[in-house]
């Protein structure tokens, strides 16, 4: 093992589902298979240096502000990792990381930054055990690690379109890592109009949430709707993904919707009852559904949980949306349409800079 410390700059994706993962089995395998967008502006970098050290120990700072619940959450879950990511523990021994975290998007913008951090966090180790032990490891086994650290995290490790869990059509697919679209498809192609698909983030509140994403999972164990919510997430996998062979917007936007909804009204008849849309919310997906009627644009909705609406709609419309959305902004009637995260299809994470300082 060489001396010198080593100095790694990278950034990883976050992504929005147009299939949504809600519920746990196994640990931290999913109950439903679930397929991403890898987005290119909401990312997390990460700077790091990684020296020798007498045992394992990682100091966060996040935003320039040291993080001591972070670096718990993250000890915790290495902690707790199994037999299977017995490659891994190079990295997590004998080792000091210090670590400066940022987020490129709005700290309070109610964007959920664990798929970023956690596929960011698992590439450090990914570059780590590469640099220190000569360990190679691939890109399946790196997005189940990220897994491991977050659920959505295993699916920002590639790009554009990422596919996880296990679905009866696809049989490639599995529980322990995400798949990019395009090794699954084997014949067929995402046609080419859903190139560069965008997605504007209206922020319609960007408090905290008020139920944490494990503790939404967990409303999925006794839920009255458990078995045909599987079935149903499972039927949307594979309607989505034809529809963007065939290069149906209406067919896409159709699914796209129902599916969001379908998550919201999950927790909305859970145990307890969690409603997280708020009025602004559907104010927002009632002019998507009368603008795509009134104007013919393809542009559609999908929403992760909380109350913010990700607008979605294809690159050959984007003129036009960002002249409504002007136009809805130039009202001023209500602020609903003032603060809008513009995003679009990423190409994955990417290290920056890798060099060993004496
Ligand atoms: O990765 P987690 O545990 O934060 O769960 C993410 C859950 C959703 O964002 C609602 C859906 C998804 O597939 O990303």
């Amino acid at each position: 093992m060489n001396n010198s410390k080593l100095y790694i700059n990278l950034s990883a994706p976050s992504n929005i589902a147009l299939v949504k993962y809600w519920g746990k089995k196994n640990g931290q395998k999913p109950i439903n298979p679930s397929l991403s967008l890898t987005l290119n502006n909401c990312q997390t970098h990460m700077e790091v240096v990684i020296e020798k050290s007498d045992f394992f120990d990682l100091s966060i700072e996040f935003e320039s502000i040291p993080n001591e619940k972070f670096r718990q959450k993250i000890l915790h879950k290495i902690s707790k990792l199994g037999p299977e990511f017995e490659k891994w523990l190079p990295a997590f021994s004998n080792l000091k990381y210090t670590i400066k975290s940022y987020n490129s998007f709005p700290h309070s913008s109610g964007i959920a930054s664990s798929a970023s951090s956690m596929a960011a966090l698992s590439f450090v180790f990914k570059c780590v055990l590469e640099q220190f032990y000569k360990i190679e490891t691939n890109r399946n086994e790196w997005s189940s690690l990220a897994r491991q650290l977050s659920g959505s995290a295993s699916r920002s490790v590639d790009a554009p379109f990422m596919a996880w869990g296990i679905h009866q059509k696809y049989f490639q697919l599995k529980d322990d890592y995400a798949l990019n679209l395009d090794n699954i498809l084997e014949q067929q192609k995402v046609h080419p109009d859903f190139k560069n698909m965008h997605d504007a983030i209206v922020i319609v509140d960007a408090g905290v949430k008020s139920v944490s994403s494990s503790d939404g999972h967990a409303l999925m164990d006794r839920h009255p709707h458990r078995e045909s919510r599987i079935a149903l997430a499972n039927l949307h996998f594979e309607q989505i993904i034809e529809a963007m062979v065939a290069g149906n917007f209406l067919e896409f936007a159709d699914i796209l919707e129902r599916e969001a909804l379908d998550l919201h009204a999950m927790m909305m008849t859970s145990s307890p009852s969690v409603i997280l849309l708020k009025p602004n919310s559907l104010k927002v997906i009632d002019w998507v559904r009368r603008t795509r009627e009134q104007e013919k644009i393809n542009i559609s909705f999908t929403i992760d949980a909380g109350p913010n609406i990700h607008l979605i709609y294809l690159d050959k419309d984007r003129e036009k949306v960002l002249e409504l959305l002007k136009a809805e902004q130039a009202k001023k009637m209500d602020a609903i349409f003032n603060n809008i995260i513009f995003d679009h299809q990423g190409t994955g994470p990417m290290i920056h800079k890798l060099h060993w300082m004496d």
